[in-house]
């Protein structure tokens, strides 16, 4: 045995990324997907001054965002505030952030051709902004022991906004450039890994200490068949680069609780389980070796706390107490979340966790 340990396989301290390792903890570590965000009035104050990307872009602005959720609400980790769009902009697509719409793009892919004229620019050099921005990050919150987390969009979701030119219902674009043209699809789906990987990697170098891939849309746009041909080998791919990255990995997949086996095949260190069916029903699915981060509807988050205190225990009593639960949403916080709501859970989630401790 060494007499100093090596710091790279000691066990982390800080309670999330314990979870993330299947770790015991003193108490179930919480956070939350969109936690920072327009239901805060601190957020909505800099949304006044400066609009969406800009916000993204400079690093003492989106470190400030990042940092409003944690001062707020002592939460157990902090996402740096960028999105999920950001990078196509260096592969030459053109975004905006619309109010009252959402993201557009006003040259979104049509064809082939399209296809081959996106580059694959380093993150170093096209997302500078979110990389600089974790840094301030990580050297704020080091000392307190909060990790940040980095994240990036899964190539399906990402490549819907590419086609559609922005949100979609019924992703009929997506589905049916797939459809038409597999080999372009195959292209398009193979860049975007190889710029997600990259932007993944570099934030890790950044100072993230955990990275979260959000699949927002392949759940909701396909069944099981094309999920599995036209998604799968992607985010196969994907998780697979990241093996040797060093830090936790979460796959948040949504809306695939009916093929979740497929979307856990993946890969990913931890899975972030949606609302739509018990958190025990789906830890039992996944496996308890896996650890798993959920589920609380967020709609619940707007109601009154006689109807959010069973859900919030229905969660907790459905991870049973299990080393490797993450509390979280089972989507992103919505805008009219009040932010009493929003202290009160982590205060009743810290609360009802919290282990007596016990001498070894
Ligand atoms: O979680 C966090 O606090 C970090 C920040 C974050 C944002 N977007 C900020 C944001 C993260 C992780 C995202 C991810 C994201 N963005 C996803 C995946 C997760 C999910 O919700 O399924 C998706 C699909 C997007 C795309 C996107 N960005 C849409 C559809 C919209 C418009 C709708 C909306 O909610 O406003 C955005 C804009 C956006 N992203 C805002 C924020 C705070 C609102 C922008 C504003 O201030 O006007």
């Amino acid at each position: 045995m060494p007499l100093i340990p090596d710091p790279a396989s000691a066990e982390p301290t800080a309670l999330f990324l314990r979870a993330c390792l299947g770790l015991p903890t003193e108490r179930t570590p919480i956070w939350l997907m969109r936690q920072a965000g327009r239901y805060m009035p601190a957020y909505r104050a800099l949304r006044e001054r400066h609009d969406m990307l800009t916000l993204i872009r400079t690093p003492e602005l989106a470190a400030e965002v990042t940092l409003q959720p944690i001062e707020a609400f002592g939460l157990d980790a902090a996402i740096i505030f960028s999105d999920i769009l950001p990078p196509l902009v260096g592969m030459g697509l053109e975004l905006d952030f619309i109010g009252g719409v959402g993201p557009h793009i006003a040259n979104p892919i049509r064809s082939g051709r399209d296809v081959d004229l996106l580059g694959t620019p380093p993150a170093a050099e096209t997302m500078a902004g979110t990389l600089g921005a974790i840094a301030i990050v990580a050297r704020e919150l080091g000392p307190r022991d909060v990790p940040v987390i980095g994240f990036a969009g899964a190539p399906f979701t990402l490549a819907s906004y590419a086609i559609e030119g922005g949100s979609t219902r019924d992703f009929e674009r997506t589905k049916s450039f797939m459809l038409a043209e597999p080999a372009a699809w195959q292209r398009l789906m193979t860049k975007l890994v190889t710029v997600q990987v990259d932007y993944l990697k570099a934030q890790v170098q950044a100072g993230a200490s955990a990275l979260q891939v959000f699949d927002s849309w392949a759940g909701r746009a396909l069944g099981q068949s094309d999920y599995r041909r036209y998604v799968q080998p992607y985010n196969t791919l994907l998780f697979a680069a990241l093996r040797d990255v060093g830090v936790p990995v979460i796959n948040f997949s949504l809306g695939v609780s009916s093929f979740m086996e497929d979307a856990v095949a993946c890969g990913g260190d931890v899975i972030g389980v949606d609302w739509h069916l018990p958190l025990a029903t789906m830890w039992a699915r996944i496996g308890h070796d896996t650890p798993v981060q959920g589920n609380l509807d967020p709609v619940a988050l707007l109601g009154p706390w006689r109807e959010l205190r069973p859900r919030i225990d229905e969660v907790l009593d459905g991870a049973a107490g299990r080393p490797g639960h993450i509390f979280n949403v089972g989507h992103g916080v919505l805008q009219r979340t009040p932010e009493d709501t929003v202290r009160r859970l982590v205060s009743y989630v810290a609360e009802r966790t919290a282990r007596v401790a016990t001498s070894p």
